[in-house]
This record gives structure tokens, sequence and C-alpha cells, in this order.
């Protein structure tokens, strides 16, 4: 049955809809994450690798979760029960909603204390904090705020309530009102930065590193780095774009926008790549740094640099606004769920929801002074024995990203793909051509699945 709106409203246009879901996926995966994955893993191949996630595995998959929310026209649990009744399949399909708000508490927990990290580089940029300072300089910088849990419990408690206030505002006056204003002032900046960063030089190095591939390091944990970054990146898997979905108007094109919103996203990626590589290199500092690497490496550009105060003020800037409209998505489902199912205020929804994920973030917090060390153990397998573990960050990021969100595209692939009606699919779609539908639905049915089990396979050595 199509349903023509939800109980959350609806986006007043199409476009309203890219930006938003754009705005979900262009974050801190893009300009905080990828670079220091992409970095900790050799660059090129891994850069490659999670290019073909994008496109096989992602693109088709956006469609089909987009799809999937305009159809329910709920909160993802609810979507996903409801048509699993319609459909006439087992009730189990609703727990795919419930994976997802779970890895969307987790995700925001974490996020939240990064993006908390950019807020305070805002004031410090701004500040002129950087001006001068050499590279054991802004280290001891970074290190100084981390370090320091009180700090950074403010930072994240700030950044969560800017959550809280707009997403306590609904759909039209919330979420659409952030994204109008937001998203065209990041793009603003995003270009101010680039052609800044075109102009200082060291770009060769930059480049090739990101696009030089060198297969020999590639092991099959990269390859489910590359995969986890592609889904994280696209907000795919936990129900934040099924939720975007679920606002769209019945006559949008799946396709076109999920095309523009994946082009979107995979431009800034790369350009935040193209931006911070020739810096790592030119200042003689390690792509492999870690979660540190924007937050050392940008800073002592920027210390350096004419006009560094100015820019380095506008790129935190930037880097807040993408995380803050990549948020909201976050905590959307787990609002509208309480909103449909508890019948709450969505202002108390989301002060509830931001809550728990605030509470969990004291874990991300703690893993960076109190708790920083590992906590795991070691599994022999085959005679070579290997630490499984790492801090509650390393811990959330690594469940989250590269089995939660994989799991949930899966499960959701396999949904549209081979469980759901082909009719309903093909009308909720709304492909005008039929050969194009045909190559999406095998794509979807079979490429998509049996690309993300083969490298679940591959992460466990069991091929
Ligand atoms: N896509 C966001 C980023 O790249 O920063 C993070 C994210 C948002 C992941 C929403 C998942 C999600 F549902």
């Amino acid at each position: 049955m199509r349903r023509e709106s939800s109980i959350h409203g609806q986006w007043s246009s199409k476009l309203v809809f890219v930006l938003a879901a754009t705005g979900s996926a262009v974050g801190l995966g893009n300009i905080w994450r990828f670079p220091y994955i992409a970095g900790e893993n050799g660059g090129g191949a891994f850069v490659l690798i999670y290019l073909a996630c994008i496109l096989l595995i992602g693109l088709p998959i956006m469609m089909a979760e987009i799809a999937l929310g305009r159809r329910g026209r709920q909160s993802p649990i609810n979507t996903m029960a409801t048509l699993a009744r319609e459909e006439g399949l087992h009730r189990a399909w609703g727990l795919v909603g419930w994976l997802g708000v779970t890895a969307g508490f987790i995700i925001l927990s974490y996020y939240s204390v990064i993006a908390g990290w950019s807020l305070s580089y805002v004031f410090r940029a701004a500040s002129g904090a950087f001006a001068g300072l050499d590279g054991e300089g802004v280290k001891n910088l970074f290190e100084g705020l981390v370090s320091d849990p009180e700090r950074l419990l403010a930072w994240h408690t700030l950044f969560m309530l800017m959550n809280i206030l707009v997403v306590a505002r609904g759909v039209r006056s919330g979420l659409e009102k952030a994204v109008k204003f937001l998203m065209p002032a990041l793009l603003g900046m995003l270009l101010i930065l680039v052609g800044y960063a075109m102009t200082q030089g060291h770009f060769m190095q930059g480049f090739a590193f990101m696009f030089r591939p060198d297969f020999s390091q590639v092991t099959g944990d990269t390859i489910l780095l590359a995969m986890g970054q592609a889904f994280f990146t696209l907000s795919l898997g936990m129900g934040a774009i099924m939720i975007y979905g679920s606002y769209l108007s019945s006559r949008a094109s799946i396709f076109k926008t999920s095309a523009t919103v994946v082009s979107a996203d995979t431009a800034v990626a790369l350009l935040a790549g193209l931006a911070i590589f020739p810096i790592v290199f030119a200042s003689g500092l390690e792509p492999g740094a870690g979660p540190g690497l924007i937050f050392i490496t940008l800073p002592m550009a920027f210390g350096e640099m004419t006009g560094g105060l100015l820019f380095g003020t506008l790129f935190f800037l930037l880097l807040v606004t993408a995380a803050w409209t990549s948020s909201i998505s976050l905590m959307e489902p787990a609002v509208a769920w309480l909103v449909e199912n508890r019948g709450l205020d969505r202002p108390l929804a989301a002060m509830i929801v931001g809550g728990i994920a605030w509470f969990l973030g004291i874990g991300t917090i703690l893993s960076f002074s109190l708790w920083s060390n590992p906590i795991g153990f070691n599994l022999t397998l085959g005679g070579e024995s290997l630490f499984i573990g790492g801090t509650l960050f390393d811990m959330a990021d690594y469940l989250t990203s590269n089995i939660m969100l994989p799991l949930g595209g899966l499960l959701i692939a396999l949904f549209v793909g081979w469980r759901m009606n082909r009719r309903s699919v093909e009308e909720e779609l709304g492909l005008r051509s039929r050969v194009f539908f045909k190559a999406w639905y095998h794509v979807l049915r079979f490429a998509a699945p049996i690309g993300i089990l083969l490298i679940f396979l591959k992460a466990v050595n069991l091929i």
C-alpha cells in the first residue's frame, strides 16, 4: 500500500530532501574519518576499494533504503514491521529497525564527542592559538584537550544540546530549517577552502598517496574498513536515510536524488583528502596519525600560512556544520519511534534520545585519558595470536561502522531484493526505464549482498 505522508511531516520539496540527505551523509565521516582511516591503511588501494563499495554497494542500498522509508512512512522500526506484515513476512524483520536504532545511539555517542573537539577548535583557531606552533606544539595542544575529560564533557554537552534543539522542533521547523541554512553555508565554506588549498602547493604528493594503489598492503581487514567507511559516510544501514525517505514526496525520483547525494558525499571526501594529505606531507607528518590527524596536521599548516587565522576558523566551522547536519539524522529514527509508540512530545523524545547518547559518550571521552588502556583478549587462530579489543571509542567505532551498518545494509538488500513483492518495489522506485530497474534489482539481489558477505568472510580469514 502506498502512503502519502508521515505523521511527522514532509519535506517541502525534493531539493530539501537532497539537502537533508546530503547533510546527513557529509559529516565527520568525510572530513575527519576518511582521511585518517585512508592514512592508516596506506592510501591508494584503500581509496579504490572504498570507491568500488560506494558504487556497487552504497548507491543501490541507498535507493533501497529510501524506497523502504517512503513506502512505510514511519520510523525505521515501524516501517520494517509494517512492510513485513503487508508482505506476509516474519515479524523478525522489525529487528532490522532495532539494530539500526542501537547503532544510531552508539554512533551518536562518540560522534558528538569528536564534534565537541571540532567546536573547541573553532575557538582555538579564531583566537590565534595555532600561530607559530611547530609539530610538537600542535600535538601538545591536541593532547592537552583530549586528556582533559571535563573540558571534553563541556563541549560534548554543548554539541548534544545543539542537536536536541533542532530535532525537538520537528521536520519542517527543525530539520528542514537547519539544513536550508546550514547546507549552503557548508558549500560556500568548502569552495573557499578548496580554492585556498589549491594555492598552497605540495598537491602532487598528496594526490599520489590517495590514488596510487599498492595492493600488496591490502588485507581482509583493509577491505572491511573500506566497506565500513562507505556505509558510515553514506549514513546507510541504520535507518537515517530511511527516515529521511519517509518524509519525501511520492513523486520525487529516488534514483536521481540518491545519485546526487552519493556524488556530493564522495566529492567532499575526496576533496578533504586532497586538501589534507598535501599538508601532511609538506609538514613532514605521518598520514597514519589516527583520529587526531586533522586536529594535528591542519592547525600546524594554518599556524604557518598567511590567512591561517581566518581559514583555520572557517575550516573548523565547516566541520562543526557538517557534523551537526549529520547528527540530527542519527537522532531522528529513535525520536520518531518514541513519538509513534510511546506518544511522547517531540521535545521530550529528543531530550531522552540525546540524553542517552550523551551518557554513552562519556565512554568515548574517557577513552582518551582515564580509560585509554585497551581492553580485550588475545585470540589464537591457526598459530597466530591476535588481539581483539581496544578502547571503548575504538570498539564503538569498529562495531558500528564495520559490523552493524554493513549487516543492516545486507538485511535491507535481502528484504527489498528477495522478500518484498517485486511489483511493490518497482512501483515505489518508479524508474522509467525497465532495463535500468532490472540492472539495479540484480545488483541489489546479487552483487551487493554477496559483496558484503565475502568481505565479512575475508575479514575473519575464512576465505
Ligand atoms: N554520514 C555521517 C558522516 O559521514 O559523518 C555519519 C553518519 C550519519 C552515519 C548518520 C550514520 C548515520 F546514520
